[in-house]
């Protein structure tokens, strides 16, 4: 019986342990919890999710005061255009984030960065070439291309002089939008160097409709490697989505894939973001307590617990401390239920917003509990102390446990 640790993941001469921990925005996927896989011989991602907000968070820095300070005069108005972000602070924001934790890497693992394309911040392409940029800039391993077609990300940064040496990579949901990339970006004469397939399961946004459940991981999988296959296209698959043991993982591998990437599991690591007491609600979760809706503003449904402070609240949207999800023309779908919301109910001091949701905000709070379809198995992984709470457990932990299992086994942790 094979384990995860009989195969290794190749990048030119390198070798490393095929298993990767998702991005998680907002800095749920820590820097420690990325320098943690990385040391194990792993990949970990950090995330440039309102990279501002968790500079201020990780580095003392006052770029959200400083960007609100700037559009007070704005908070009441309805019309959120004005706003704009300053691209030189985003740089600077970004390079501390990742020049720090690449300073601090250990081991022979890599760090990449979770991109994601529907974080428009008001100038979709600017902010996204600046994001971009300066994470090659700043010395990141390689970068993961997520929540978006990207059809102009590798265009935005082919000048650059790391473009051919970082790891550059997308997640897809289907074949169809693997093609478009390839597409899209032939022009550039640079395949991928990696394609995260993220099955109907998954955490965070998914690529799928509210039908989700019809899809399935390992039939997608096999469609993009027949196709990559009849194209003469060598490149490496990493499906995603409930992949929950190592054996899960090593039945992927059998099947071609050339990693895992994972991310339930380590929600509840004491190196993961989220804080002490909501990832007790993770562990408490049933499957009835897990739905995927459409609130999330970027247009994607999201998958999350049903009892997060984030759904129906009203809160007034923030975009002049944040305001992350702002298209070109400085539109929010959040920003426009809220305002429909107090359009018709005048006078009432707190509307409810039931069919969106303010996610910088709430992202920001760790009150959106988005999640993976099996975090109501994440009980099982661990051990249930007197007082009724579970037991947090370690990056290393989860990380060896599905490096080194068999048997569909999952290692509880000793206490
Ligand atoms: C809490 C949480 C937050 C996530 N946030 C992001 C994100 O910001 N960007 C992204 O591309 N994927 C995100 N994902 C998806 C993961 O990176 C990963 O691909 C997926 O969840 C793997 O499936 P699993 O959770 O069943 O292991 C998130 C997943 C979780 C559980």
């Amino acid at each position: 019986m094979k384990r995860l640790d009989d195969f290794r993941l190749r990048f030119g001469k390198r070798e490393i342990v095929p298993l990767v921990i998702g991005g998680m925005g907002v800095d749920i996927s820590t820097a420690e919890l990325a320098l943690e896989a990385a040391r194990l011989g792993g990949i970990g991602h950090i995330s440039d999710a309102m990279i501002k907000t968790v500079s201020d968070r990780r580095f003392d820095t006052q770029y959200v005061k400083d960007k609100l300070k700037l559009y007070k005069y704005n908070v009441a108005n309805p019309d959120k255009s004005a706003v704009q972000f300053d691209l030189g602070r985003l740089a600077e924001a970004t390079r501390m984030h990742v020049a720090t934790t690449m300073a601090a890497k250990r081991g022979d693992g890599l760090i990449f960065i979770n991109c994601m394309e529907k974080l428009t911040m008001g100038a979709p392409r600017e902010t996204l070439r600046t994001r971009l940029t300066t994470a090659l800039d700043a010395g990141i391993d390689g970068i993961t291309l997520a929540a978006g077609l990207h059809l102009g990300s590798f265009a935005l940064i082919e000048d650059h002089p790391r473009f051919r040496d970082a790891k550059l990579g997308i997640i897809v949901s289907s074949l169809r939008a693997l093609q478009l990339f390839l597409r899209k970006s032939a022009r550039t004469n640079r395949l991928p160097d990696f394609v995260v397939i993220e099955g109907p399961l998954a955490g965070g946004h998914l690529g799928f409709g509210l039908d989700w459940a019809q899809y399935d991981l390992a039939t997608i999988v096999a469609e993009i490697r027949t196709w990559l296959a009849a194209e003469k296209l060598d490149i490496p698959l990493i499906p995603a989505g409930g992949i929950f043991t190592g054996s899960d993982a090593v039945a992927f591998m059998e099947a071609g894939a050339a990693a895992v990437q994972v991310a339930t599991r380590f929600t509840v690591v004491r190196e993961c973001g989220l804080p002490a007491k909501v990832q007790q609600e993770y562990f408490k979760a049933t499957e009835r307590d897990i739905e995927v809706n459409t609130i999330s503003p970027t247009g994607y449904p999201m998958r999350m617990l049903r009892n997060s402070p984030a759904i129906g609240s009203g809160i007034r949207p923030n975009c002049e401390a944040y305001g992350y999800l702002l298209d070109a023309n400085g539109n929010c779908t959040y920003v426009a239920a809220y305002n429909r919301e107090v359009a018709a109910h005048p006078g009432v001091r707190k509307v409810a917003v039931r069919d969106k949701t303010c996610l910088c905000t709430h992202m920001r709070n760790f009150d959106l509990w988005t999640c993976g379809h099996l975090t109501y198995k994440l009980k099982d992984t661990t051990v249930r102390h007197a007082d009724g709470s579970y037991e947090i457990l370690s990056a290393e932990h989860v990380f060896h446990d599905y490096q080194f299992s068999t048997d569909n086994k999952i290692q509880l942790p000793t206490v």
